[in-house]
Parts: structure tokens; C-alpha cells; sequence
């Protein structure tokens, strides 16, 4: 339900004069917005607004997001209290159905996750199809869309979701950990069922079969946080990709795996693994970072402080606060000098004097720090995107759950303003000129 300022319009007045009123809608968190669903019917206009800078695509109850005053809420509950006190599973339910889980609710979603982990058995033939060198974004990304074939009634728009979210949510953990197993040669291990569903997944990345694994409770603690703060993001670049995909009727994996694709670009989820791989280089180049930093303000080679900026936060990125916090404690708990740590510390340092950063309020984000932890609890640098895939996946669940249930959403179907040429004649290929 959209709370509407009862009568409330904004005038807007065209080049040919005509005047048109549209609506002015808040949120429950007192943001406004000028509703133009009618406009183009009413003027014939349409809007422009290159990469949605302005335009809310849909309203939604599941996230709130204050870039300016760097808050971040799921389903109303501060991103800080949900990473301190509770757990991956919990916040999965709070997102997917709107409320904290009773005792019981929660065990039986537990249970339920855990029941849902082993993948048909057939799907491992596909792991041996990829070359050795796949990245597994790719990896992921295809088996996602491979579980639709293996569910077929999730072709259905009208069979019940409730099963293919427990059924996604427990095997693309699974498919994870095997698509990191079968890269390093290993032998794919099994989930086992008296794990958690973190400890399951360190299990089935870690664990050989010939040697006891015990799953520390310290690195289960930080994954458990880290997939908490990539949990859900409300509109970003992969959830509105799922939107979109979910918008025209396709099944739930369809959607998930468009959205795992989004996510995989530099510029979102993929700046976890370009971050590693800055601090790579400046610490090759035996630097500190400054010449780094020179070349990214001068534009050089169109380089960017990877881990820095943000669409939305314009403050502070809160997650990035509590995970550099974490990453001194992991690493610390670990007994791990990470040299990256000190030269992202010394480049967040430089940045956050300097004006070019200062003046495009650009701040460290999620991405600047969870790789440095993903490293200290070895998770291998090409597998930190599959990471933020995993967190990420009860938010784009939610999402595509409100807007499955919806009985007012529509195709995601953008207009555009045509600049090509105008009319003109076929002309016949002997007659053609360069
Ligand atoms: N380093 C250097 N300059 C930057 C950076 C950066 N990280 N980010 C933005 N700028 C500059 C940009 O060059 C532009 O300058 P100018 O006005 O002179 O052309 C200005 O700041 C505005 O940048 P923009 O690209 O128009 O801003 P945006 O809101 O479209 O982009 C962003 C947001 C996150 C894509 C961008 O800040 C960026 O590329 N950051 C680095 C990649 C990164 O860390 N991505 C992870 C984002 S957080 C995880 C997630 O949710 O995806």
C-alpha cells in the first residue's frame, strides 16, 4: 500500500503551456515522490533519467536505505542489531516473509533448508562440462537456470513458490562449494545435515574426505555477518534485474540467475574481487597506494578506487563500518597479518582527506573490506562474488516474491527517446556509396 498525502499534487507545466497535476505519494519513512503513471496518457510525455538516478521503480516494504544519513534497515530492523545478534537463516525469513521467525517457525525453516541441500545427482555431470579455468560466476549463474529444468513446475506461475525459496536457497550453497571443489580438482563433498547452514557450506568448501574438518565457530560467526550485510540492498543493479526478468512471468531460478549475471559486473557485486586485485597490484608496485590514487584522480586509464562509492550512500556506507571493524577482529581471532589490510587502511586513509573524494562524497562501501575477510577465512579471490551472490539471495527472493504477489505489477517495459535517423528509403546495394 502506498500511503498517499491525501490530495496532494506537484504541478507540472509543459513547453506548450499545458498544465498537468500528478500525485504525490511518502513512504512510511516520510520520503516523497511524484507519481507519473499517468503522464504519458494524460501529455505525452515521457520521462528521461539515464541509469534511474531519480525514479523508484516500484514501492516495497522489505528495505529501507538513507544514503544521506547512512542507514540501512531490513524490514525495519537496523542492519547493526541483525549483524550483532543474529543469524544467515533468521534474516532470510525476516526478508522473505516479513517478520522475525517464532521458535518453531524458525526450526522448521531450518530443517526445511537443510532437507533441500543435495542437488540431483545428474547436475554433477554438468561441473565436469566446465574447463577447469571457468570463473564461477559463470558456474553459478548456469546451474541456477539448470534447476528450472530439473523443477519444471516452477514454469507454473501458479504452483506455490514457498518451495522452490527453501529449495533455491539451500542448494545454491551446495552448488557454490561444488563449483569451488570441482576448480581446485577435489572431490565434491556432500552436505551433512547436523550442520548449520554456514558451518555446511565451510564444510562442503573445506572438508576432504579423507581428514576430520571441524568448522570454526569464529569463521562461521563472520560468515554468518558478512552474508547478513549483503543480505539485501532494495533496488540495486542485480534485484532490479531480477524484477525485471520476474516481471515478464519467468520461474523463480530463471530470475535469480539474471540477477546473479547483474551482479557479477566490476561495478557492483564483481568490486570484491577488482578490490583484491588493486591491492594487488599497488603492493607488486611496491607502493603505498598515493600513485594509485594520483592516477584514479587524474582519470588515468579510467581507473577507480575500487571499494569506494556508492549510487545511494553519500555519508557513510553502514555495512562498510562494521565490516572494517570485523576485519580487524577476524583477522586478529585468525592470528593473520594480511599486508592488504594495511595498504587498504593507508588508501582509505589518503582518500578520505582528499578532496576529489571528499567533494564526490565518495566513501568506502560494502566491497572495500569483505574481501580482506573472505581472504583471511580462505575463501579464494574468484569465489568472493559467488559469496555476495549467496548473501544476496534471500533479498532478491523477497523481491521477487512481493512482486509475485502483486496483483498490480506490471511488465518492466522502459520507454526510450529515438535519436536515430528519421524516415528514409531502402536503397538497393549497386547503389550504395561508403
Ligand atoms: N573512484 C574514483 N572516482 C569515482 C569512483 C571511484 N570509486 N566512484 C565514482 N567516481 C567519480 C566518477 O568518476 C564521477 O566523476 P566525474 O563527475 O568527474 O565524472 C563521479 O564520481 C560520479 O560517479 P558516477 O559513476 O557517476 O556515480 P554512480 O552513482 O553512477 O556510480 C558506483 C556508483 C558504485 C558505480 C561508483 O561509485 C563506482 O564505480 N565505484 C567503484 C566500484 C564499486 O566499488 N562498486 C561497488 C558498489 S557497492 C556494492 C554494490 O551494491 O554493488
Amino acid at each position: 500500500m502506498v500511503p498517499a498525502m491525501a490530495g496532494t499534487t506537484a504541478k507540472l507545466v509543459l513547453p506548450d503551456g499545458k498544465e498537468t497535476q500528478l500525485p504525490v505519494i511518502v513512504g512510511s519513512e516520510d520520503e516523497h515522490a511524484v507519481d507519473i503513471t499517468k503522464l504519458r496518457a494524460d501529455t505525452g510525455y515521457i520521462t528521461l533519467d539515464s541509469g534511474f538516478m531519480n525514479t523508484g521503480s516500484t514501492t516495497s516494504a522489505i528495505t529501507y536505505l538513507d544514503g544521506e544519513q547512512g542507514i540501512l534497515r531490513y524490514r525495519g530492523y537496523p542492519i547493526e542489531e541483525l549483524a550483532e545478534h543474529s543469524d544467515f537463516v533468521e534474516v532470510s525469513y525476516l526478508l522473505i516473509n516479513g517478520k522475525l521467525p517464532t521458535k518453531e517457525e524458525r526450526q522448521k525453516f531450518s530443517t526445511d533448508l537443510t532437507r533441500h541441500s543435495l542437488i540431483h545427482e545428474d547436475m554433477h555431470n554438468f561441473f565436469t562440462g566446465f574447463p577447469p579455468t571457468s570463473h564461477p560466476m559463470a558456474v553459478l549463474s548456469a546451474m541456477v537456470t539448470s534447476l528450472s529444468a530439473y523443477y519444471p513446475d516452477s514454469l507454473d506461475r501458479n504452483s506455490p513458490a514457498d518451495l522452490h525459496i527453501t529449495r533455491i536457497l539451500s542448494k545454491v550453497r551446495t552448488i557454490a562449494a561444488f563449483s569451488y571443489k570441482k576448480s581446485i580438482g577435489q572431490p565434491l563433498m556432500y552436505p551433512k545435515n547436523s550442520l548449520r547452514y554456514c558451518a555446511n557450506f565451510l564444510h562442503m568448501m573445506f572438508a576432504v574426505p579423507s581428514e576430520d574438518y571441524e568448522v570454526s565457530p569464529i569463521i562461521e560467526k563472520a560468515l554468518n555477518q558478512l552474508l547478513i550485510l549483503h543480505a539485501d540492498h532494495e533496488q540495486n543493479c542485480s534485484t532490479s534485474t531480477v524484477r525485471m526478468v520476474g516481471s515478464s512471468g519467468a520461474n523463480l531460478y530463471a530470475s535469480i540467475a539474471a540477477g546473479i549475471l547483474a551482479l557479477w559486473g566490476p561495478l557492483h557485486g564483481g568490486a570484491n574481487q577488482a578490490v583484491i586485485e588493486m591491492l594487488e597490484d599497488v603492493q607488486r608496485e611496491g607502493g603505498d597506494g598515493k600513485k594509485f590514487i594520483n592516477d584514479v584522480k587524474n582519470k588515468k586509464d579510467n581507473k577507480r578506487l575500487m571499494g569506494f562509492g556508492h549510487r545511494v550512500y553519500k555519508n557513510f556506507d553502514p555495512r562498510a563500518k562494521i565490516l572494517k571493524n570485523m576485519c580487524d577482529e577476524v583477522l586478529q581471532h585468525l592470528g593473520i597479518n594480511d599486508p592488504l589490510l594495511d595498504i587498504a587502511k593507508a588508501m582509505e586513509e589518503i582518500a578520505l582527506k582528499d578532496d576529489y573524494f571528499i567533494s564526490k562524497k565518495l566513501y568506502p562501501n560494502v566491497d572495500f573490506y569483505s574481501g580482506i575477510i573472505y581472504r583471511a577465512l580462505g575463501i579464494p579471490t574468484n569465489m568472493f562474488t559467488v559469496m555476495f551472490a549467496l548473501g544476496r539471495l534471500p533479498g532478491w527472493i523477497a523481491h521477487w516474491k512481493e512482486m509475485d504477489e502483486d496483483p498490480g505489477a506490471k511488465i518492466g517495459r522502459p520507454r526510450q527517446i529515438y535519436t536515430g535517423e528519421q524516415l528514409r528509403k531502402y536503397v538497393p546495394i549497386d547503389q550504395r556509396t561508403k
